[in-house]
């Protein structure tokens, strides 16, 4: 049993990396959920936490660069300026959680239902992921026929 899987009609950008990196993330909360789910060893939970936390903040700030670099950023600085925020405030949640866990607090499934509910939005959004995903295809497009 998965969390959240992939789909390439909700969630592709058509952007291999940016692709590789959301399914890297889904990997990572699907591993979460199947060891609690399935009552694996608190190291393991832990272990797993501390790689989505890791994991979360390398992507976002890939992501961040990347929405630099195509122009993104510069073009809508409203969005970028909205994004970031979201993804800080994910991050945080992401990072609380681990701290919770580490404090041996009990991690509901509802809070890793949150976790896939926000990465849906927000990879299947027009305004967010898919947004700037469309100005890094049409920068590696121009790139390509030049
Ligand atoms: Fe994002
Ligand atoms: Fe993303």
């Amino acid at each position: 049993m998965s969390l959240i899987q992939w789909d390439d009609d909700r969630y592709s950008t058509s952007v291999e990396k940016i692709d590789d990196q959301h399914k890297r993330l889904f990997e990572l909360l699907n591993d979460l959920y199947e060891a609690m789910e399935e009552g694996h060893a608190e190291e393991e939970v832990g272990d797993t936490l501390r790689e989505l936390e890791r994991y979360t903040e390398y992507h976002f700030g890939d992501e961040e660069s990347m929405m630099h670099d195509c122009g993104y950023a510069q073009d809508c600085s409203s969005c970028f300026r909205d994004h970031q925020d979201m993804h800080e405030n994910f991050a945080a949640k992401v990072s609380e959680l681990r701290e919770k866990h580490e404090n041996g607090e009990y991690i509901t499934m509802e809070v890793l239902e949150f976790a896939r509910d926000w990465l849906d939005s927000h990879i299947a959004g027009e305004d967010q992921d898919q947004g700037y995903g469309e100005y890094v295809r049409q920068e590696l497009d121009a790139y390509q026929y030049q």
